[in-house]
């Protein structure tokens, strides 16, 4: 463990950084999504966003004051969807994407939603307490092998603690050791396995320590 490597709340402006980072951790799926070279711009505004509502789920990990990786947390999915639809943010997010200052290609934004949709239908099939989860993390190629993302993990971890999270659920592909590690230090253990239109996916829950 790198004991130069800071965990804090990530600040506005980072986000865009954050945004290359994850650019950078997922490649292929991004590029099919958001075309080559990405344009950030869709995922700043949806993260900038998060971050407003809860701004201690949204952690950045520094070194030597630059930003290596992030992870975003949320104490409840549901509550995210509804403010992101009751602020009316949702529609100016599609109006955006319309007038093409996203970037985005249409067929694979249609893909994502169906696989979305499929998703939540199997996702049911682990029930947790609550709707809490870890929703994204990357550590920059060049940073990572650290423990970085386990310094993440374990804050927003004693985060959701503090908002009285009973428990926490990620999904990670079988083949990420290094994702599937450092949750299982955090005391992560597997729930179960889900299917979709991007293969498989381990469902993972852990308790927030006291
Ligand atoms: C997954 C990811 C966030 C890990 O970040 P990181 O800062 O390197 O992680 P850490 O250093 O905290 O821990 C990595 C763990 O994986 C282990 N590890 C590293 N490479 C490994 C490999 N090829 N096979 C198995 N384990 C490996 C390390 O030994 C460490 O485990 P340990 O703490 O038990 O020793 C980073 O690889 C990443 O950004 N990947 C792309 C995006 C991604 O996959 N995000 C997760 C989606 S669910």
């Amino acid at each position: 463990m790198n004991a130069s490597i800071a965990i804090a709340p990530i600040e506005p402006a980072e986000i865009e950084a954050a945004v290359r980072i994850f650019f950078d951790g997922f490649g292929d799926n991004v590029r099919r999504l958001y075309g080559d070279p990405p344009k950030p711009d869709a995922m700043v505004d949806v993260w900038t966003f998060a971050r407003a509502l809860e701004p201690g789920g949204f952690l950045a990990a520094h070194v030597d004051g630059r930003l290596v990786g992030y992870a975003l947390f949320t104490s409840s999915v549901h509550t995210l969807q509804r403010a992101a639809l009751t602020s009316g943010c949702v529609f100016a997010w599609g109006l955006r994407a319309i007038t093409g200052r996203y970037g985005l290609r249409w067929s694979a934004l249609f893909g994502q939603l169906w696989n979305k949709m499929l998703f939540a239908g199997s996702s049911s099939a682990y029930r947790t307490t609550g709707d809490a989860q870890l929703l994204n993390i990357a550590v920059a190629s060049s940073a990572r092998g650290h423990g970085a993302a386990t310094l993440l993990v374990a804050q927003g971890l004693r985060y959701l603690h503090t908002r009285g999270i009973e428990e926490v659920r990620l999904e990670v592909q079988p083949d990420n050791a290094p994702a599937i590690a450092a949750y299982t230090r955090c005391g992560f253990h597997e729930r179960g396995r889900l299917r979709n239109v991007y293969g498989d996916w381990i469902v993972m829950t852990a308790r927030p320590p006291a």
